[in-house]
């Protein structure tokens, strides 16, 4: 197996670790796809969505996922957090099989570690920014880490607005509300569903330099799903995938080579 890290370098197998980066040591990945298969439907009805999907999500780094519309983004999505069973093979976080899990128990994994920022912002308009914030931590009647939730407000630049309630903020706003909310009980991995599909180019630009820095600086996993290019170059890596399978990745990818790279796809 040969790994590049070059800007922009291909590479074609199938791996569950990361490129090595001097000083860092080896981690197993936070997320990890073994021959995954989805079908919707059955006889001549049958949607294959995912057809043997093996990936591993490194922690402490930021992943995008894109493809073509219907390759699969999004059910690969739901089966890797526990929204959705998959049809075949397995999913793990890190020690935690969920496609072992019944239902019960995916409530309480999804609760408890991990976080979700969705397209539409999903904030409680009677709760202030502040109440959004805390509430995953209320319902899970876990202790709130002070200095923590000091140091996401003050990365996703909410302080003077805490008190507003999401109808008092804008769209660029109420999403870094709802960053900060999946963040500020420190889940295992945080999965966002085309974050910036509802914002405008500068308030998207804020959200994911927000989420870069989420990564960077405090050392979360994100997992992305994209269709745009600009939004999947703030990531370490992009998997790319086509008809429930992936069929490349990009590491460092900058909007231009993942353009190239979706159009050799024939997106
Ligand atoms: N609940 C469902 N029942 C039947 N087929 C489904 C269901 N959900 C998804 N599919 C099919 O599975 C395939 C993958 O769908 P998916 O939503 O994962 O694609 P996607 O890559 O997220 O697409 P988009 O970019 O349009 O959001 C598509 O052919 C879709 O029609
Ligand atoms: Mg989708």
């Amino acid at each position: 197996m040969t790994l590049e890290t070059t800007e922009g370098a291909e590479v074609t197998s199938t791996f569950t670790n990361p490129p090595a980066t001097p000083g860092r040591t080896a981690e197993p990945p936070a997320v990890v796809a073994t021959e995954v298969s989805k079908v919707y439907g059955s006889g001549d009805a049958a949607v294959h969505a995912l057809r043997g999907v093996s990936v591993g999500f490194a922690r402490g780094a930021f992943t995008a996922i894109m493809g073509p519309s219907g390759s699969g983004k999004s059910t690969l999505m739901h089966c890797l957090a526990g929204l959705d069973t998959v049809s075949g093979g397995q999913v793990m976080l890190g020690d935690a099989e969920l496609t072992a899990m019944n239902d019960k128990q995916l409530t309480l994994l999804r609760r408890d570690r991990i976080g979700f920022i969705f397209q539409a912002f999903n904030l409680l308009p009677t709760l202030t920014a502040e109440q959004n914030i805390l509430l995953p931590l209320e319902l899970s009647g876990r202790r709130l880490d002070r200095a923590w939730f000091d140091q996401v407000i003050d990365v996703v630049g909410l302080r003077e607005r805490l008190g507003h309630r999401p109808n008092e903020l804008s769209g660029g706003q109420q999403q870094r509300v709802a960053c900060a909310r999946a963040l500020v009980s420190r889940p295992e991995v945080i999965f966002a569903d085309e974050p910036t599909g509802n914002l405008d180019s500068r308030s998207g630009a804020e959200v994911l330099g927000f989420l870069r820095a989420s990564v960077r600086e405090m050392g979360r996993t994100i997992v992305m799903v994209t269709h745009d290019p600009v939004a999947a170059s703030y990531a370490d890596r992009v998997v790319f995938l086509r008809d429930g399978q992936i069929v490349t990745e990009l590491y460092q990818p900058t909007p231009d080579t993942v353009l190239d790279r979706l159009k050799s796809l024939g997106a």
